[in-house]
């Protein structure tokens, strides 16, 4: 398995470019699911997690080809051959499970695996069984399983979420395009991967309003075309990269980078004493003065401070002058880099979920090991900061979620390699 050396190295300064979000083109890529026609999106992340949903798309029959260097991924669902969407899929990629919505719209059934267990939570999908039976989905759990079917079509109807579930929501509105009749889907997230999968699929004929607020509310039509959609840019790489300058000191533009996708994470990083500005290719993040000043942070769902920038948020909190407090809302498994971050030097102490942070003058360099996607970049930002040498291990969780990392934090003066092995 292949690990990343980073040395401490100083000040970083320059440009990094963003990338499509990941979590945006796993929920628009089963959306092709829904067309016979052509579905083809541009600006897609190259990362392991878009591979495996290619994959998986390939076993229900859909043609995906990657083109321009991955860039761009052109997709039809003409011939479907399956609606089983296998274990051996899904238990590498949970997001696996947004082809539930779609292929039961379209098809009328679908088996998916349940996607098991994942190191942040349990993570059960209670929300989306609800939103697909209030659609008159019967929804059953088999060997692993789930079978649902809709023999006669899915109705339209009003649906309050117990919680705003990223994934229920996506699955609810995709399905709910080809339903009969209206659905109102109520206490809906509003995340804006979310208004990026609904642009999207306005462009492929659907009829929704209200993405981006708490209702959204669909017509079903008979069926949806084929268009072409720029994925939105990923604010969650975008935070993470915006945290180097902040860690490190020194002035970093991030290109294409928007205030409104990191509001409230903006928030936080002004009130540690980093400054953040527009700037017409993106965001510029710079720290020109001495420690960053420790702040409170709570978890919520968007537009909250997001839980995948909460590990990267603890890195810079271990250097900050005084005591933070990070309240993590969303998953009940998520500070498992803490005690990797106190192996090099930092002041943790976690109960529950909440982990309580005091700044130390400096972070040293130490062998970590990653246990999950944001947590493996956690390790590296605190590496960027620390005195020595740090090997972070176990960077195939990375590869889910950032494309480049080396490349990318090289070209702002970071002193960074990825170390392949044998095995
Ligand atoms: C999406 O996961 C993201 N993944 C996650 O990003 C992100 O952390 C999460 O939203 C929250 O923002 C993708 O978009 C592919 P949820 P999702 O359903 O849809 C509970 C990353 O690092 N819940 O909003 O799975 C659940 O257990 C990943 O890129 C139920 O109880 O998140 C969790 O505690 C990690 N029952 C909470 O709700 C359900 O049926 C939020 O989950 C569904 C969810």
């Amino acid at each position: 398995m292949d690990s990343i050396l980073v040395t401490g190295n100083g000040p970083l300064n320059g440009q990094i470019p963003i990338a499509g979000a990941k979590n945006a083109c796993l929920t628009l890529m089963p959306a092709t699911l829904l067309s016979e026609e052509p579905l083809t999106l541009t600006n897609a992340p190259r990362l392991s997690d878009i591979k495996t949903m290619t994959l998986l798309l390939q076993s229900l029959g859909a043609e995906v080809s990657s083109l321009q260097d991955g860039q761009v991924l052109a997709m039809s669902s003409h011939d479907l051959i399956s609606h089983t969407a296998d274990y051996e899929i899904v238990r590498k990629m949970r997001a696996s499970n947004l082809v539930l919505g779609p292929m039961l719209a379209r098809l009328g059934q679908a088996v998916v695996s349940l996607p098991g267990g994942c190191a942040i939570g349990a993570r059960p999908m209670d929300l989306h069984i609800e939103a697909l039976e209030a659609l008159g989905a019967e929804i059953e759990l088999k060997d692993g399983y789930l079978h649902a079917q809709a023999p006669s079509g899915l109705k339209g109807a009003v649906h309050e979420m117990r919680f705003a579930s990223v994934g229920a929501t996506e699955n609810m509105v995709m399905a709910a395009t080809l339903a009969k009749g209206t659905t109102v889907l109520k206490n809906a997230a509003r995340e804006p991967e979310i208004v990026d999968l609904v642009e999207c699929l306005r462009k492929m004929g659907a009829q929704i309003e209200g993405e981006g607020t708490s209702t959204i509310e669909i017509q079903g039509v008979d069926r949806l075309h084929g268009a072409t959609h720029q994925v939105v840019t990923d604010r969650i790489e975008l935070g993470t990269y915006m945290l180097a300058p902040a860690i490190c000191g020194g002035e970093v533009e991030l290109l294409g980078g928007r205030l409104s996708l990191v509001g409230a994470f903006v928030e936080k990083l002004n009130a540690a004493g980093i400054d953040v500005e527009e700037t017409d290719k993106g965001l510029k993040v710079a720290r020109k003065n001495g420690r960053v000043t420790a702040v409170d942070v709570t978890t919520e769902p968007f537009p909250g401070f997001p839980t995948d920038l909460q590990a990267q948020m603890m890195a810079l909190m271990c250097t900050a002058e005084g005591t933070s407090v990070l309240e993590e809302r969303i998953f009940e498994n998520r500070f498992m880099h803490a005690p990797e971050l106190m192996r090099m030097g930092a002041q943790i102490d976690v109960h529950g979920g909440t982990a309580t942070v005091t700044g130390v003058e400096g972070l040293k360099g130490a062998p970590v090991m990653a246990t999950d996607l944001r947590a493996s970049v956690s390790l590296i930002l605190a590496g960027l900061a620390a005195e020595g040498e740090t090997v972070v291990s176990r960077v195939y969780h990375l590869d889910r979620g950032y494309e480049h990392v080396v490349r990318k934090l090289e070209g702002v003066g970071a002193k960074i390699e990825r170390i392949k092995s044998d095995g």
